[in-house]
């Protein structure tokens, strides 16, 4: 039965009914509800509305409701109760009778599915911080593992100046670091607590919302009720957390992708990661990053859609509001998924070391060391970099690389070039020069990593 037939005298159509209904995905948020009702039959104690015998009775049933739903939460699909909140209500009435539907007393759904969601979203984020973590954590051992592979550094897909696979790996991980305190500081402002802000102008029962939060894990209740039941800002915080997320999960799928090309060679993807191909028996395809990097796509579009629809909304509750479940639900698991995947990706990687190495060594990418050389020599910068350019061309001219030249040769572009210019040319000298805090060098990552680790350890 419906939680509001009274006024109504013919039945709804059926095609509206499955428009309006929630249960198919609201029934995620099964646990909240039954936590929000035991939350709340301990407040409608302290206001008169149920003797202490009457709660325990409903919170006991409530409480083997909620082992129930644990353990098969698919039983709820099986219901045609319009939404979790009516579902949770109709069989707290089957389990102790009339006196189930003492329990709505001075609540609406409004703050009910509000407080739920919040309850859902905390959940949520402790899931996500974990996967985060476990991921940080393996792009840490990867980076400790390749600590010694030079590979090529690009800027707009250009070799520039070499680094480290290590470095690389690093990189993401302070992406994901961001990624986290992202969604530490969401949390710190959604946990406050609706419940007891009825439909929109406040529960007519005087209970302590301060305690009612506290009972239920919030820090404290939020302060204007018709703010507490429209307030979908967590949505919106956690779809962008996520889309930034995605964003920072789809470089690094795309960057790997790339050195998985066959032009780069870098690395070699495994089995357990990528598919082969119907007709071309050669193919072995990286379909878990492009997923990855496909997938970021929708999670972006969850967010623009919370945005477009929570935009135009008169206070307070709307039905539109229903609207905020399922991209949150997809975005989330989503953002889950991928994560697991990338920590999967990285498990198995292997790099082809040399290959890195040669490719590092092509395309002038010492250049810079040659210009920094002039400097020290006393040659201004501009100039040193005008002379560097046009060894640079007479360089790819006979096809070699900078450190093949002969002393003649360079002395043709600069008298100041003396024999000990090779030694600066070398991959070793351009990774050890970076050695102010941030940059390439060995000892500058190998301390990177052990910070690295000890974030993690000091969660
Ligand atoms: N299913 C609804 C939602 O998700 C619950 C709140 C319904 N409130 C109402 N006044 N109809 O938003």
């Amino acid at each position: 039965m419906a939680l509001w037939g009274g006024r109504f005298s013919q039945a709804a159509d059926q095609r509206f009914k499955y428009f309006n209904d929630s249960l198919r995905f609201d029934y995620r948020l099964a646990e909240q509800d039954i936590i929000g009702s035991i939350g709340w039959s301990k407040s409608l104690v302290t206001v008169n509305v149920l003797s202490i015998d009457e709660q325990k009775r409903l919170e006991s049933a409530l409480n083997e409701l909620l082992v129930s739903v644990r353990d098969n939460p698919e039983q709820i699909l099986q219901s045609d109760a319009e939404d979790i909140h009516s579902w949770v209500e109709q069989k707290l009435i089957e389990k102790v009778g009339d006196l189930g539907k003492k329990l709505h007393t001075g609540r609406s759904r409004n703050d009910q599915v509000a407080t739920d969601l919040k309850l859902w979203c905390k959940d949520e984020i402790a899931v996500l911080l974990q996967a985060i973590g476990h991921l940080q954590l393996r792009l840490v051992d990867t980076a400790e593992h390749y600590q010694d592979t030079v590979m090529p550094g690009y800027t707009h897909l250009q070799r520039a100046q070499p680094v480290t696979f290590a470095h690389w790996c690093l990189a993401y991980f302070e992406m994901l670091a961001r990624d986290k305190s992202r969604l530490q500081s969401t949390l710190a402002r959604l946990d406050v607590c609706p419940l007891g802000s009825g439909a929109l102008a406040g529960t007519a029962y005087p209970i302590d919302r301060d305690e009612l939060a506290q009972n239920l894990g919030f820090v404290c209740a939020t302060n204007n009720s018709l703010d507490s039941v429209s307030d979908r800002d967590h949505v919106m915080e956690l779809l962008s957390n996520a889309a930034m997320g995605m964003n920072h999960l789809s470089r690094f799928a795309e960057d790997l992708i790339i050195f998985n090309s066959g032009e780069a060679n870098f690395v070699e993807l495994s089995d357990k990661v990528t598919s082969g191909s119907s007709l071309m028996p050669q193919k072995k395809n990286p379909d878990a990053l492009e997923l990855i990097r496909g997938k970021s796509g929708r999670v972006m579009g969850a967010l623009t859609g919370a945005m477009i629809t929570f935009k135009g909304l008169p206070l307070a509750y709307n039905k539109d509001m229903q609207e905020d479940k399922e991209g949150l639900f997809d975005a989330l698991s989503t953002w889950h998924e991928c994560l697991d995947m990338a920590h999967l990706v990285l498990e198995d990687i292997q790099l082809n070391k040399q290959v890195c190495l040669q490719a590092a060594k092509q395309g002038y990418s010492n250049a810079t060391e040659l210009a920094d050389y002039l400097v020290a020599k006393g040659v201004p910068f501009r100039e040193a970099h005008h002379i560097v350019g046009e060894v640079v061309v007479a360089a790819i001219s006979e096809q070699k690389a900078l450190e093949e030249l002969s002393i003649d040769q360079f002395k043709q572009f600069s008298q100041v070039i003396e024999q000990d210019v090779y030694t600066i040319l070398s991959i070793e000298s351009c990774l050890n020069k970076r050695s102010a805090k941030g940059g390439v060098s060995p000892e500058q990552v190998s301390m990177a990593i052990k910070q690295a680790k000890d974030s993690l350890n000091n969660l």
